[in-house]
């Protein structure tokens, strides 16, 4: 299951469907009750300020799940820093909620001319606050040239330590 606005989550998630054969759906076709025929759930979002997209989704109807096996990956334009892991982790779940959902983040992409208008906005206001800073550090350089050309960090190798997890709660 996945929500995406842009496209970096789709591909990510048609990997993951394929390597693993299951079935691939978008989160607005997804109903709760239908995902309680599946072995596992895995939930995929583009990160858009530190949020998961369509998280809270899932996490309402985590208790209908029945402690089945879930995975969430997330996808975003930062570089995949064990820092911003943690905090987009933090951000996203609570104690618990870290004990029992497995978490990956895949590094997506940016693409300013595939937003929607809002998003243009939200990022044009950030553009200018990078443009005005004095010593901008290396993402924020790499953020800035986004803009210019769009950037896919998508690769399938990415999705090889979310496999493994999966495969290994087929056969443990
Ligand atoms: C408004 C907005 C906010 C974003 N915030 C973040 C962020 O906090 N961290 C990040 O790594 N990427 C951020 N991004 C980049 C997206 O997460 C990235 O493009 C992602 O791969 C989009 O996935 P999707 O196209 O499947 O929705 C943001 C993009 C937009 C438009």
């Amino acid at each position: 299951m996945y929500s995406s606005k842009s496209g970096f989550t789709e591909t990510y998630a048609q990997w993951i469907g394929q390597e693993l054969g299951s079935d691939v759906v978008k989160i607005k076709q997804a109903r709760a009750k239908d995902l309680r025929s599946y072995d596992a759930v895995i939930y995929g979002g583009g990160l858009y300020i530190s949020g998961i997209r369509g998280v809270r989704w899932l996490k309402r109807h985590l208790k209908g799940l029945d402690g089945k096996p879930v995975i969430v990956f997330a996808t975003g334009a930062s570089p995949p820093r064990p820092e911003t892991i943690v905090k987009v982790r933090n951000k996203n779940f609570n104690a618990e909620q870290q004990r029992n959902i497995a978490f990956f983040y895949l590094r997506g992409g940016f693409d300013f001319r595939r937003l929607n208008p809002v998003d243009k906005g939200l990022m044009t206001l950030l553009k200018w606050r990078l443009l005005i800073k004095r010593r901008p550090n290396t993402d924020e350089r790499g953020m800035l040239s986004a803009y210019k050309r769009p950037q896919n960090f998508t690769k399938k190798d990415s999705i090889r330590p979310l496999i493994r997890h999966v495969r290994q709660l087929r056969s443990p």
